[in-house]
């Protein structure tokens, strides 16, 4: 499918569902049965630093920053019911961002070797170009600068429950591969009647990509948050696969 159709379809899923997803996978969350910005520090103390978010959704990370006197808060987001979401949601709270409705892989005027953070909150994945988007992501930081992403975490995509009866209760069933590892290729997803185009791109995929783009990774983060690693009596198929395998991972990079 060309990437263009494919931005296409996503947008107008974006555009149709963005008050389903108000608030959800936002800071200080960095995705599902996941360790927290509370846990990991991965920014540290951003006052006074300026900040760009990509895919910035319904501008809850941008408020989480905000709210810790980042000096500067940019967001980018290919849905305008989104950008209009999240613009509402921070002047509410007293609070003004930089919007840019745009696809992540465009040219998109955004200043290059100026920002302190680029970050992405269950975002990333979206792009239709992973390299292009990196290396555009790199030349809007500034040296040393740091870029934080969240995402599925590629094994999840690939291990299912075998259970085909009771997929809310899972009791002595087992995790199996029912997609390869291997497999990028995009594929089409039902959701709220509707459809998205995404892909399962390998961990080494990013780590390429990152090196490439001209990033040093510091951290990758693939851990079940505590909670659910010491659940007890929580025998849903998600808590059960959460403890076996992680279902987000996080990247934390330099720019060189
Ligand atoms: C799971 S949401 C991110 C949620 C966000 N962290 C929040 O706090 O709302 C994914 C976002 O990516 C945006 N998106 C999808 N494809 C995109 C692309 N190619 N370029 C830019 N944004 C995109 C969607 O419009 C949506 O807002």
């Amino acid at each position: 499918m060309e990437k263009n159709e494919i931005l296409k379809i996503n947008k107008t899923y974006w555009d149709t569902n963005a008050d389903l997803w108000f608030g959800t996978t936002a800071l200080p969350e960095y995705g599902v049965k996941f360790v927290t910005e509370e846990d990991l520090h991965l920014f540290g103390d951003v006052s006074g630093k300026k900040l760009l978010e990509i895919c910035c959704g319904s501008g809850h990370s941008l408020k989480y920053h905000a709210d810790r006197n980042a000096a500067e808060l940019w967001g980018l987001d290919i849905s305008h019911k989104q950008i209009e979401n999240a613009d509402s949601y921070l002047k509410e709270h007293g609070y003004t961002a930089k919007f840019i409705c745009a696809p992540m892989e465009a040219e998109a005027g955004i200043p290059t070797e100026y920002f302190d953070f680029v970050y992405s909150i269950y975002g990333i994945g979206w792009t239709t170009d992973l390299l292009g988007t990196f290396k555009k992501i790199a030349s809007y930081l500034k040296k040393d600068g740091i870029f934080i992403f969240s995402w599925h975490h590629t094994l999840n995509y690939c291990v299912a429950w075998s259970c085909t009866e009771r997929k809310d209760i899972i009791e002595n069933d087992m995790l199996v591969f029912n997609k390869s590892y291997f497999d990028e290729a995009y594929f089409s997803m039902p959701v709220d009647g509707s459809e998205i185009i995404l892909c399962n791109r390998k961990i080494s995929t990013y780590i390429n990509a990152l090196a490439e783009a001209g990033f040093v990774v510091e951290q990758m983060i693939e851990q079940t948050d505590d909670e659910t690693m010491k659940s007890v009596g929580d025998n849903s198929s998600k808590t059960k696969k959460a403890k076996m395998l992680p279902i987000s991972f996080c990247f934390k990079a330099r720019k060189l």
